[in-house]
């Protein structure tokens, strides 16, 4: 998507040096784009973990790129140190920086199993290339064609709103900085603004990191798409007087049987959505299925952050970035940064091959390969 008229993806290899990757930090954003270089698997580790990327699709390929640079340093390394043995602690490495997302681990074993096939360092090092790039492309395809789909349903509502703008609710950041490029939640919206379609967003602000008040909104500016930060408290409010035609959100994991673990808030949201009969919709690439869970609230891992994300608020003040705290110093605060949907809540979940019901049946109907 465009940032300052200019086509950007989130994470790419550096034009004239393939040994380093470079992506967009999103710690600064929207106050100011930073480009960071990634030489090292501990470098991508941190970007990782300290969220300088972040959002399913993207953790999952900056895990594949992550294991190309392990692959260069392991070629670089004398070869009686053992090319697999590094790979092996870089993919650990890779793997714990982050649980919910399934993304993460689903790059990493997919990169693994190429190496495998290469025979020497310097094949081992291309198939890691190659699979870097092929997670990349395939992740922004996906999306992609998510939008294809989902604008049929954004085009279904607009007919009967004759001309006034459809207005879609999202949380979080499920948009083109959350993946590669165009994003899964917001896919169908870029589609449908593209084709000429009006439609509105409310955009939730996502405490505590705010990823709705400072990523989706700056994304939907740079592209032009009309939007609205609300406080995620306002969404039931909005829902009562049918000021949301559409809520479309993504997942950083969704069992096979239709649970969606998404940015804490996301459950609220959906509880309204069915209390005031507003259509709830995930949407996910395939990458994040969880092929192997069939209870969400059992099974998934939530991840659990430090207390200062709750108790501090950081923002631009006098041309710089600055922390302030909000809450008592002794208070204790509980941060989970994600909770799960159960399906029976989901009106449907859009993926590249076509829009399916929360449930087993319909989801390996549309992904037969994946059925037992
Ligand atoms: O903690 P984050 O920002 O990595 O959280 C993930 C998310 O961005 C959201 O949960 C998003 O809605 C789904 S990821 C496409």
């Amino acid at each position: 998507m465009k940032v300052g008229g200019r086509h950007f993806r989130t994470i790419w290899l550096k034009p004239d040096n393939e040994c380093v990757v470079q992506l967009i930090d999103q710690r600064f954003l929207p106050h100011r784009f930073v480009i960071e270089e990634v030489r090292t698997v501990e470098q991508m580790a941190t970007a990782i973990r300290e969220m300088h990327v972040r959002g399913a699709g993207l953790i999952g390929a900056s895990a594949g790129y992550g294991m190309y640079v392990a692959a260069l340093e392991a070629a670089s390394r004398p070869a009686a140190a053992g090319f697999d043995e590094h790979m092996t602690c870089a993919a650990a490495q890779l793997k714990a920086t982050r649980p919910t997302a399934v993304n993460l681990s689903w790059a990493i074993e997919r990169q693994l199993k190429s190496i495998a096939d290469g025979k020497i360092a310097e094949k081992k090092v291309a198939l890691a290339l190659r699979t870097a790039r092929l997670i990349a492309k395939e992740d922004e395809e996906h999306c992609r064609m998510i939008g294809q789909h989902g604008l049929k349903l954004v085009e279904q509502i607009a007919r009967k709103k004759i001309g006034k703008p459809v207005n879609v609710l999202t949380h979080c950041n499920a948009g083109w900085l959350a993946f590669v490029d165009y994003g899964s939640a917001t896919a169908p919206i870029y589609a449908a603004h593209d084709s000429g379609l009006p439609v509105h967003v409310w955009v939730a602000e996502t405490r505590p990191r705010n990823q709705g008040s400072k990523l989706t909104a700056w994304e939907l500016g740079q592209h032009g798409v009309p939007h609205t930060v609300i406080a995620d408290s306002a969404a039931g409010h909005l829902m009562q007087h049918g000021e949301v035609d559409l809520v479309i959100v993504g997942t950083d994991r969704t069992t096979y049987t239709g649970d969606v673990a998404n940015k804490i808030g996301t459950y609220l949201k959906a509880l309204a959505a069915k209390a005031n009969d507003v259509p709830f919709y995930v949407a996910l690439p395939s990458t994040s299925f969880d092929w192997k869970m069939r209870d969400g609230l059992k099974e998934i891992p939530i991840e659990e952050r430090g207390a200062k994300e709750i108790k501090h608020a950081d923002g631009w003040f006098d041309g710089r970035q600055v922390e302030v705290r909000i809450a008592p110093e002794e208070s204790l605060a509980a941060n989970y940064g994600f909770d799960v949907t159960p399906r029976h809540l989901v009106t449907g979940l859009i993926t590249e091959r076509g829009v399916c019901e929360a449930n087993e049946k319909s989801i390996f109907s549309v992904f037969p390969e994946h059925a037992p």
